[in-house]
């Protein structure tokens, strides 16, 4: 069965981000002028989903009115002549049918998903982090539903990290079968360098069969007292396969300080209305601040 629903967990405090995210969601804060949120609705649409289910919590209703009509803003644009912005503010409420439901309180992401299960149903499904976007026109995704469409299993996205991060994510013990493409035999929660499997980290794109939820039901809190996503995975390996497909490029953690600053300075230098004047300030920067 093909995936049609995307569910994008976006119901967290955001404590790293603090005070910004005191009121405004994390998943609203801009690359630029574009919300993370937009970029990750745009890759599960541009990979052919159909529904996306976005998980949000109190005070996160600003994630849900971005992709709704904007009837005030929209006269204000149209009787002002403004037809490119017009249009840009309709397209992002119509380009996809977006599903809100609440995750009553942060118990973690498990939690967050399984909170998407009767709006997802018995049928497979991809899971993207609000707070993780990919700059790779979709492809990690559309590799990984593909890869699902062949075997008809999970796929959990994984990336290769320096030996002394991995203490700082979930490591899969990998079993290698295709190119980017390894049969996950175990996940352990934040390993120390000389105790992990591999260097091959868990990130924040899944597509799942529809028995995640039943393990999700199943699992107890782990770390932090919340119910991790990654039990679950580990449970459903105990009657399931679960493949590992791998990408390099093109990911930033917008949850994380740095992966921000890196997101909104090279995509700034991407854009065709920026980049040139943006480029000209950086290297004089460089020059006066003497950072090479
Ligand atoms: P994070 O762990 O990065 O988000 O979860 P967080 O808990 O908001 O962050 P910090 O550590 O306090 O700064 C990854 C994604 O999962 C969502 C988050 O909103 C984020 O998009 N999430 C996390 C939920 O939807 N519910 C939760 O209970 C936890």
């Amino acid at each position: 069965m093909s995936v049609r629903k995307a569910v994008i967990p976006a119901a967290g405090l955001g404590t790293r981000f603090l005070p910004a995210t005191k009121a405004i969601p994390k998943e609203m804060l801009p690359i630029v002028d574009v919300p993370t949120i937009q970029y990750v609705v745009d890759e599960a649409i541009a990979s052919g989903i159909e529904h996306v289910v976005l998980v949000t919590g109190r005070g996160k209703d600003a994630l849900v009115d971005h992709f709704d009509r904007a009837p005030e803003l929209e006269q204000f644009l149209a009787e002002k002549g403004k037809d490119d912005l017009l249009a840009m503010v309709r397209d992002i409420a119509e380009k996809c049918e977006v599903i809100a439901i609440r995750q009553k309180e942060p118990r973690g992401l498990g939690h967050a998903v399984l909170a998407a299960r009767p709006a997802v149903g018995d049928e497979p499904f991809a899971v993207l982090l609000g707070d993780d976007i990919m700059v790779d026109d979709s492809r990690l995704l559309r590799s990984m539903l593909d890869c699902h469409e062949r075997y008809g299993r999970s796929v959990v996205a994984v990336l290769e990290v320096a030996r002394n991060d991995i203490k700082n994510y979930w490591c899969v013990s990998p079993e290698a079968m295709e190119e980017n493409l390894v049969r996950i035999r175990s996940i352990v929660e934040k390993p120390k360098p000389e105790d992990a499997p591999s260097n091959l980290a868990v990130i924040g794109r899944y597509v799942f069969t529809p028995e995640i939820f039943d393990a999700l039901d199943r699992i107890t809190p782990g770390a932090g007292g919340e119910l991790q996503l990654t039990d679950a995975i580990s449970l459903l390996l105990q009657t399931q396969t679960v493949f590992g497909y791998s990408f390099e490029t093109g990911r930033y953690d917008i949850g994380k300080k740095i992966d921000f600053l890196r997101a909104t300075v090279e995509l700034a230098l991407d854009r065709p209305d920026l980049g040139d004047e943006f480029k000209a300030f950086l290297a004089d920067l460089v020059q006066r601040r003497k950072i090479v």
